[in-house]
């Protein structure tokens, strides 16, 4: 019987790893504030007698006083992720992102855990000069989240050497498909589809020539799942990214010939800070160490995400 704890279990991201991992067979206790998670996006795990949401904060000290059993598997999704309100509020996102981290980690100790995974990012990266990156090029922060990143990836490191808790820090490139939130702090193409779908102005952040590799939910959720199962993972820095760059200008082209008859124009407006050029992860390490390639094309997962916003509508 093994015991995982998902820690931001019903945001965007967790929420599908916990269908899989019930899927599998596996117990599962969803930590998560409710900050920007939402209850639907369990709405199937939570008839499942082997699920259980412990509505929580990870900044809380005594994360382990809600978990009434040994812990096997952490996987720790639970962040603010958004890059636009780390500049807006840098205190608050190192306090969740970084010291949050740490939480989880004494957590991790106070359970028993033998392994932790880590929802890392790409923004560790920077702009750097060469595509596609590996995951041994040096950070290069250009936003509060990105520092709140890498230091919660420094401490994941130093409880695997000073506690004798395995690790595994995954780097995720841009997340895109079904449950992505809709807020000005969102991801581009659920902001895309969702002006799309109600006609309003789809506005591109500068000139639309920064590229972005987009990589679907149910493979980055397939992935991170085996990053906790896999002995070959155990230590390892692993890229998830997509397989292919598409420009920002084309991506808002394709979101709008997706949703029929729409109306909405493309504009641009000014660039957002702390925005990194061009993104794409070297995938060679995940193939080797997990197995795994991306299985979704971005065309089809685009199609797919935008009719799933038309018929989620109020859920959004
Ligand atoms: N979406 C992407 O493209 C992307 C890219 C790179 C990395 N990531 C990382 O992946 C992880 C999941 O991202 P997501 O896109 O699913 O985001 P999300 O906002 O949908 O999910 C984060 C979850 O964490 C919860 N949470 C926030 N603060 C909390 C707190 N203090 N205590 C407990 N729970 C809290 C939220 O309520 C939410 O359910 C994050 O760590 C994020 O930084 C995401």
């Amino acid at each position: 019987m093994t015991n995982i704890v998902v820690t931001g279990a019903s945001g965007f991201i967790a929420s599908h790893l916990v269908d899989q991992l019930l899927l599998k067979g596996y117990n599962v206790i969803g930590i998560d504030s409710m900050r920007t998670g939402k209850k639907e996006n369990l709405s199937d795990s939570m008839n499942n007698d082997k699920f259980q949401l412990v509505i929580a904060d990870i900044r809380d000290d005594d994360l382990a006083s809600h978990i009434d059993s040994d812990v096997d598997v952490i996987y720790h999704l639970a962040a603010i992720s958004s890059v636009t309100l780390s500049i807006e509020d840098p205190r608050l996102v190192n306090d969740v992102n970084t010291r949050g981290t740490v939480n989880i980690l004494e957590l991790a100790r106070e359970s028993n855990t033998k392994r932790v995974v880590f929802s890392s990012s790409a923004a560790v990266y920077g702009d750097p000069e060469e595509m596609p990156v590996h995951e041994d090029f040096g950070f290069n922060p250009m936003s509060p989240y990105a520092a709140s990143k890498i230091a919660a990836e420094m401490y994941i490191r130093s409880y695997s050497s000073a506690f004798d808790i395995d690790s595994t820090i995954l780097r995720y490139f841009n997340v895109y498909g079904p449950r992505q939130a809709f807020s000005e702090y969102s991801g581009v193409v659920s902001i895309f589809t969702n002006h799309a779908l109600a006609n309003e102005p789809i506005k591109i952040e500068g000139d639309g020539e920064q590229t972005r590799s987009f990589v679907h939910v149910s493979d980055v959720a397939r992935a991170t799942l085996l990053a906790g199962e896999l002995n070959t993972a155990i230590g390892a820095t692993i890229n998830i990214s997509g397989p292919d760059l598409i420009s920002i200008l084309r991506l808002a082209q394709l979101m709008k010939e997706n949703v029929q008859g729409c109306k909405s124009e493309i504009v641009h407006v000014a660039p957002r800070l702390g925005d990194v050029k061009d993104s794409i992860g070297s995938m060679e390490r995940a193939q080797k160490l997990l197995g795994f390639t991306p299985s979704i094309p971005l065309e089809r997962g685009l199609q797919e995400t935008s009719e799933w916003y038309r018929t989620h509508q109020d859920t959004k």
